[in-house]
C-alpha cells in the first residue's frame, strides 16, 4: 500500500506558487488578494478561515479576512460583497460556508463576481466544468486537489470505474464532473442510495466525503483498489476521515491519510486559484 501523501505534494505547490507570486511583483508590481467572508464563529469555518488565511501569507499572497457578526443581515452581507467585486485590488472572494440560516447562500454564491469566484461554487464556473469548457473559470479546490493528487502519482483515471460516497455542490458533484471529463465511469452514490458497497465494491477508485466516520470498510472495496477519503471528523480529539484505515491499508494499492491528505491539496488549490485570478486568467 503507498500512502497518497497530499501534505508533501501541497508544499511543493506552495513552493512553485511562492516563485509565481514573486515573480508577479517583480514584473508588474502585482501582489495577488483574496477577501475571504466569514460569518459566525462556527468552529470548524474559523479554523479552516485560519488555515487559508496562513497559506496565504506562505506564498506572498495578500489575505483579507472579514469576520461579521452571525446575526449579520443578507443585505450587509450582499453589500460587502458588491464592494469587494468592484475593488480591482481584490482578485478573490470567498465566503466560507456554512452560512447561518437566515442567509441564503445560493444568493451570496451568485453575488459574487464570476471572475473572482475562487472557490468555483458560482453557477457560471459550475457550468463551465460541467461543460468541460474551461478555457476561463475556476475548478472547485477540493475535486482539483483530488485530480492533481492521482495524477502526481501516475494513477489512470482514464477508463476507470470509480465511485464518488457524497453528491454534495462542493465535493461530490464537480469530482464527478472532472473524473467524466477526464474518461472515468462514475457512480454517483449519495445519502439515498439503497446499497453503497454495490458501487464501491467494483470501483478502481473510490471517493468518499461526507463527513461520517469509518462509514468505507474494507469489505466494500476490491483488492487493490485507490481510496481518496475527503472526510474531516473530530473524534474524541482527534481528526479522522470517512475511511476506515485501519481496517482498509492492508487492502488497498493506494490511500490517502487524514490528516495530511486531500485537506492540504485543497488549500494550496485555492491558492492555485487565487493566483489564476489575479494573473486576470478568469
Ligand atoms: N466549507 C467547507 N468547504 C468549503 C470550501 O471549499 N469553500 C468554502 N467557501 N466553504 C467551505
Amino acid at each position: 500500500m503507498v500512502l497518497l501523501d497530499g501534505y508533501a505534494l501541497a508544499r511543493l505547490k506552495e513552493e512553485a506558487l511562492r516563485h509565481e507570486v514573486q515573480t508577479l511583483q517583480q514584473t508588474l508590481q502585482l501582489c495577488p488578494k483574496l477577501v475571504v467572508v466569514l460569518v459566525g464563529t462556527d468552529n470548524a469555518s474559523v479554523l479552516y478561515v485560519n488555515m487559508k488565511a496562513k497559506a496565504c501569507v506562505r506564498v506572498g499572497i495578500n489575505c483579507i479576512v472579514e469576520s461579521l457578526p452571525e446575526q449579520t443581515p443578507q443585505e450587509e452581507l450582499l453589500n460587502l460583497l458588491d464592494t469587494h467585486n468592484q475593488d480591482k485590488s481584490v482578485h478573490g472572494i470567498l465566503v466560507q460556508l456554512p452560512l447561518p440560516k437566515h442567509i441564503d447562500t445560493r444568493r451570496v454564491i451568485e453575488a459574487i463576481a464570476p471572475h473572482k469566484d475562487v472557490d468555483g461554487f458560482h453557477p457560471l464556473n459550475v457550468g463551465r466544468v460541467y461543460s468541460n469548457s474551461l478555457y476561463t473559470g475556476f475548478l472547485p479546490a477540493t475535486a482539483m486537489g483530488v485530480m492533481q493528487l492521482l495524477k502526481h502519482y501516475n494513477i489512470e483515471v482514464k477508463r476507470k470505474d470509480v465511485a464518488i460516497v457524497g453528491a454534495s455542490n462542493i465535493i461530490g458533484k464537480p469530482l464527478a464532473s472532472l473524473m467524466l471529463n477526464a474518461g472515468a465511469t462514475i457512480s454517483l452514490c449519495h445519502i439515498l442510495t439503497k446499497d453503497i458497497s454495490l458501487y464501491t465494491k467494483k470501483a478502481d477508485i473510490v471517493c468518499v466525503g461526507v463527513g461520517q466516520p469509518k462509514l468505507l470498510k474494507a469489505d466494500m472495496v476490491k483488492e487493490g483498489a485507490v481510496v481518496v477519503d475527503i472526510g474531516i471528523n473530530k473524534v474524541e480529539g482527534k481528526v479522522v476521515g470517512d475511511a476506515d484505515f485501519e481496517s482498509l491499508k492492508d487492502k488497498v494499492s493506494f490511500i490517502t491519510p487524514v490528516p495530511r491528505g486531500v485537506g492540504p491539496m485543497t488549500i494550496a488549490c485555492l491558492l492555485q486559484n487565487t493566483l489564476h485570478a489575479a494573473k486576470g486568467c478568469a
